[in-house]
């Protein structure tokens, strides 16, 4: 098998095909993987059969494994493999085998409410709804966002540091240990600049993380919220992302500080389950 990789017809994203992920990679495979997702942002890979261990053994190829944040129900989904999450709505014993339910996800980017977030995840999908039932995810270019901003948007941003709320998860649930926030200027998670800058190339892009609870500090709330608005309302427009429909065997890979995803809600009569890992970060938000 040869490994070929090619640009999706959307502003970012690429697909990978001629390679088994359940297996070795190569160095060089690694190595054009990396640099698709570095220049594309997401890369999808079609009818990959992996285990759990053999989820965790690609994923490393990428550094080390940063496990899930807290969860609503205060314990790993998978006992054998703390490291990776469970994003499903199917319950077992009446409990949830997985987080987010049917519901939309937000916008968000993963795990920005701690100072390294995570650099790449990846989503393997095991079961997933029927074509028409929703549960499309969606990944918008935080580059392209940037770079397109009004001037006066971009003034106002460049230079701001906002925090990134810890308390919910993009399914709008309480994590496990936290208080729901009622005046955003106390809100608990990292404080981050609204622009960053990617320390290989100098580029800029959007580094917003998620929008319930966040707060651009130093400002007055309204004007706090108002900055917030607009910045969301221009990054997530349509001509800025990728929708994903997903099949079963499929695996994205998403450079999670330069994109943010949603997902749509989808038929709850439906069984949808993924698991997911996610490559710790090494670089402080400048
Ligand atoms: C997530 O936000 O990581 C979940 C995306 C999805 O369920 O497709």
């Amino acid at each position: 098998m040869t490994l070929a990789i090619k640009n999706l017809d959307a502003p970012l994203g690429a697909e990978a095909s001629g390679v088994d992920l359940s297996g070795p990679v190569s160095p060089g495979d690694v190595a054009a993987i990396e640099d698709a997702w570095r220049e594309r942002l997401v890369v999808v890979f079609h009818d990959q059969s992996l285990s759990d261990p053999q989820l965790i053994a690609f994923s490393q190829n990428f550094g080390e494994l940063d496990p899930p944040g807290p969860n609503p129900y205060g314990k790993p989904f998978l006992a054998q493999h703390p490291e990776l999450n469970v994003i499903s709505n199917v319950t077992e014993n009446g409990q949830p085998i997985g987080n987010l339910g049917d519901g939309e996800a937000v916008w968000h980017a993963d795990m920005t409410y701690v100072e390294v977030p995570p650099k790449a995840a990846m989503l393997h999908a095991l079961e997933v709804p029927p074509p028409q039932a929703g549960g499309n995810t969606y990944f918008a270019d935080m580059f392209l966002a940037y770079a397109t901003l009004p001037a006066d948007v971009k003034k106002a941003a460049d230079g701001r540091v906002a925090v990134h709320d810890a308390s919910t998860n993009s399914a709008g649930l309480l994590r496990k240990g936290y208080q729901p926030v009622s005046d955003v200027r106390q809100t608990v998670g990292a404080h981050h600049p609204l622009v960053r800058t990617d320390p290989r190339t100098g580029r800029k892009a959007l580094f917003l993380g998620r929008r319930p609870n966040a707060y651009v500090v130093g400002l007055e709330v309204a004007e706090s919220e108002a900055l917030l608005d607009a910045l969301w309302a221009h990054a997530t427009q349509p001509q800025f992302t990728l929708c994903h429909r997903w099949k079963v065997g499929d695996l994205l890979m998403w450079n999670n500080l330069s994109v943010l995803h949603r997902r749509d809600p989808f038929d709850p009569t439906t069984r949808r389950i993924m698991h997911r890992s996610q490559i710790k970060g090494n670089e402080r938000i400048h």
